[in-house]
């Protein structure tokens, strides 16, 4: 992709308190939990060919629901105990499997820090997997815009070099980037991370045209994100690619250019 066409198909992002105005689709709405936080947008994905895949599972997918809600601090009061609690064990042994128990400790409390301010900030928006039976949360993930975090030089610089300086800032302004995702290993291979992804493509489209992921090559997750935006009706299109070592080991780095609203 040359630098010229790159650049334009860059247009600005709505401004932020326009996302207020999100309508949920869902029609499961829990009226304890709407009293607690009113920002919540209750959904089950997204209908398009991806999320009408039939599968085996079909069944087993039916028992969580996967719900959007803006991040606030009170829904870090609400939720925050139970997401560190499942961060901690998925991602204590993430951490564990490639680094020392002493950096394992200290990635696992920056990782606290950034996911209270994360989730405590109006910009991100939250989806929570919840299991059906039990309403109890069994996932989650969440995307920020990217412009307000700090440039990861490692990957950032190489792509700013591929698209040219003045593009990749205006990229990056109109960019949001996926923040941790995870799922309880005992919710694993239900279909839940697909209703995690549909749902929160759905509340970014139309506020931003590009979505950066930086994900881990192990279990095959990079091949499944990748898949994802992988041909006709994916909901978006993968535009950069790049590698990089992280403190969780080997990830890929993409650059989503989603379609317009
Ligand atoms: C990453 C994680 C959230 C994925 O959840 P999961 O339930 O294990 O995901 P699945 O294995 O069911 O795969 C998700 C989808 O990809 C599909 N898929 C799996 N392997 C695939 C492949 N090689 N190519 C294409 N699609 C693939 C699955 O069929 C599934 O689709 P479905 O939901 O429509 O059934 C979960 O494994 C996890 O929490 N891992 C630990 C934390 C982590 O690594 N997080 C990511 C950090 S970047």
């Amino acid at each position: 992709m040359t630098e010229s066409a790159e650049a334009q198909i860059i247009s600005p992002v709505r401004p932020t308190s326009e996302r207020d105005t999100i309508q949920g689709t869902s029609d499961r709405q829990p009226n304890f939990v709407r009293k607690i936080i009113p920002k919540r947008w209750w959904g089950r994905g997204v209908k398009n060919s991806n999320a009408e895949r039939q599968s085996a599972n079909e069944v087993q997918k039916n028992n969580y629901f996967a719900e959007c809600v803006q991040g606030s601090p009170e829904l870090w009061g609400e939720v925050g105990q139970r997401v560190l609690d499942l961060h901690t064990k998925v991602f204590g042994d993430i951490y564990a499997d490639n680094n020392s128990s002493l950096k394992t400790k200290s990635l696992l409390k920056e990782d606290a820090e950034s996911l209270e301010v994360d989730l405590s900030s109006s910009d991100t928006t939250v989806v929570l997997l919840h299991d059906s039976a039990t309403n109890e949360i069994v996932g989650f993930t969440y995307a920020y815009p990217l412009n307000s975090k700090p440039l990861t030089e490692q990957v950032e610089q190489k792509a700013a070099n591929t698209f040219g300086d003045a593009a990749y800032a205006e990229m990056r302004n109109a960019s949001t980037e996926v923040g941790i995702t995870l799922i309880d290993e005992a919710h694993r291979g239900k279909g839940g991370w697909t209703k995690m992804m549909n749902e929160l493509d759905k509340h970014v489209l139309g506020k931003y045209r590009y979505m950066v992921r930086c994900v881990r090559r192990a279990d095959n997750y990079s091949k499944k994100v990748q898949a994802r935006y992988t041909g006709e009706g994916s909901p978006g299109t993968i535009i950069y690619k790049d590698k990089l070592n992280s403190v969780s080991g080997p990830q890929d780095y993409f650059i989503v250019r989603l379609p317009e609203k």
